[in-house]
């Protein structure tokens, strides 16, 4: 604790002296690290801080406003948010494998991305908030990953940077938790789960549409907020809803009908390389798929995943 206490004195003394008065540009993805990452410049240089957010339109329900308000509310910085769900789903149209959705949506966030930062934010300084364990990573090659991560992406060669930060570059990730809370950052945000780089659209299986992920988003939203309710949620390492785009048969007062059908998924786990599908008791399941039902408009059946990591991944795509 008094250790994390001292790197936020120290770091940013020396990011002011680093950064003097030239600017410096982050993207902010709202996830931990880079969340972390900006709440420490701010501190540091406050206003000479831009963080870029590109709002892909494949984030949980309201995931896009919260981290605009916690930014622009809590912190000193500049705050820039790209809205661009209309181009990611233009870019989606007709695709349905899960690799090739994971290449385009990297692909359009490299490109949406760089090319703000190219014609705002060029100079100065760019800093990332990778974590120890990233340096370690990427060290090892692909050959371990069975999926394709887009977190880091490499700086294209024409933009010409002061330099790169990483503040938190030897940081494990409960010490970036740490320094996180002692800045004032959200609870629900310093201990977020894991959540995928291309988002939603790994989780709306096949094809990817507005409504599809909008369905998924009012589905997700209703798990969370009965897990949150419960006390549920911190016991879990990871859970969600997916849209596996399958439609089936129900009955609703005297009609049939034929609707999609959502999938809930959560797992306990150390470091994500395996995992125990979570023991939810029966209670808290029903009470989620009857609002799930009841709630999300062309939803009429809920199922629940009861499979371990091997032999299942933990996103269905
Ligand atoms: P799997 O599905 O491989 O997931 O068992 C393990 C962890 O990795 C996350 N995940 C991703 N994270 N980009 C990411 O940044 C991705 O393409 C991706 N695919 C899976 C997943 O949410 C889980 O925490």
């Amino acid at each position: 604790e008094w250790k994390m206490e001292s790197f936020i004195d120290t770091t940013v003394a020396q990011l002011k002296e680093q950064i003097g008065d030239k600017g410096v540009v982050l993207g902010l993805s709202g996830g931990v690290d880079s969340s972390v990452a900006a709440a420490l410049l701010s501190k540091a240089v406050g206003k000479q801080l831009t963080c870029v957010f590109v709002d892909q339109g494949l984030m949980r329900k309201d995931e896009g406003d919260f981290v605009e308000q916690t930014f622009t509310k809590l912190f000193d910085m500049n705050f820039v948010r790209i809205n661009c769900q209309e181009e990611f789903l233009a870019k989606l149209k007709g695709v349905e494998e899960p690799e090739e959705k994971r290449h385009i949506i990297g692909t359009e966030f490299y490109k949406v991305f760089w090319n703000k930062i190219r014609e705002s934010y060029g100079e100065g300084y760019f800093a990332q908030g990778t974590i120890y364990p990233d340096r370690i990573e990427s060290g090892k090659g692909d050959a371990a990953k069975i999926k394709t991560h887009h977190n880091q992406v490499g700086i294209p060669e024409d933009i010409d940077f002061a330099g790169v930060i990483e503040p938190l570059k030897d940081l494990f990730k409960d010490e970036v938790r740490v320094v996180g809370e002692k800045l004032g950052l959200p609870h629900d945000l310093v201990w977020r789960q894991p959540f995928p780089g291309p988002g939603l659209g790994v989780r709306v299986i096949g094809e990817v549409t507005a409504e599809k992920v909008r369905i998924l988003q009012e589905a997700d939203a209703i798990l969370r907020d009965e897990m949150d309710k419960c006390g549920y949620a911190d016991k879990m390492s990871q859970f969600f809803a997916v849209l596996p785009g399958v439609k089936t048969v129900g009955v609703m007062g005297d009609a049939r009908t034929y609707d999609e059908l959502i999938a809930l998924r959560a797992v306990t786990t150390d470091d994500f390389m395996t995992a125990d599908w979570a023991k939810i008791p029966y209670e808290i399941l029903g009470r989620v798929s009857n609002r799930i039902i009841n709630e999300v408009e062309h939803v009429n059946r809920v199922v629940y995943d009861i499979t371990s990591k091997p032999p299942g991944t933990v996103e269905w795509e």
